[in-house]
């Protein structure tokens, strides 16, 4: 090759390296900026997806009870929502001064009942308020959801059931186990009652959660 083609080729060359380049830095420039958008955005969904003080506070004396699923969820429940004999209705317990409702943590679900005062034993009664009761919602087993009000495998009455391993509660006699693996009952809430609402009043009775992972 003479020097005149190797000079045109070595030419040629460079300026291929120098587009390579070109194209490589306007690739990298251009990443950096979809990668700083999404980191962006990646923060603004973290703050976004921040728990609001006290969202994670087990129920307070005083709190408010809403409706923590269906058409009429984070609507206050008061007593003529619910119906005499149940279904329950699922609920989350709210700071009546912040409105922050305590759904940060699930172990804060709650099941709200209504049966005939007639139908508890003694200690229920005594927790009830005109016959409606709050329990925790989370299965003393494992610490499923206890999502089904059905008749009972060992009776004639209308008991809460956990469709995971099949545990029973009778809400009439304190949310004892009536059939199932569950080992305790499940814990209750006390409540109040005044102009029609509902609100809590006191802590838990008895733990809260599963005995054992699932
Ligand atoms: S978790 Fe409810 S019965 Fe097992």
């Amino acid at each position: 090759m003479s020097n005149a083609s190797s000079n045109i080729a070595s030419s040629s060359s460079r300026e291929a390296e120098t587009c390579a380049c070109a194209e490589q830095t306007r690739r990298a420039l251009l990443l950096g900026a979809l990668a700083t958008t999404a980191c962006l955005g990646c923060s603004a969904v973290a703050r976004a997806g921040e728990d609001a003080p006290g969202s994670d506070e087990r129920p307070q004396k005083g709190d408010l009870l809403v409706f923590s699923e269906g058409d009429s969820e984070g609507k206050l429940i008061k007593a003529a929502d619910l119906r005499l004999g149940g279904p329950p209705v699922h609920a989350w317990p709210q700071d009546p001064k912040s409105s922050v409702v305590r759904s940060a943590s699930r172990l804060n679900e709650l099941l709200i009942i209504k049966l005939d005062p007639a139908e508890l034993d003694e200690q229920t009664k005594a927790r009830a308020v005109d016959g409606i009761l709050a329990y925790s919602a989370i299965c003393a087993h494992a610490g499923c959801p206890v999502t089904a009000w059905v008749k009972s495998d060992v009776g004639e009455k209308d008991v809460f059931k956990c469709m995971c391993h099949n545990s029973e509660y009778d809400p009439r006699e304190g949310a004892q186990v009536v059939f199932g693996p569950a080992p305790r009952r499940l814990a209750a809430l006390p409540l109040a009652l005044a102009d029609g609402s509902l609100s809590v009043a006191g802590g838990f009775i008895g733990k809260v959660g599963g005995a054992q992972p699932g």
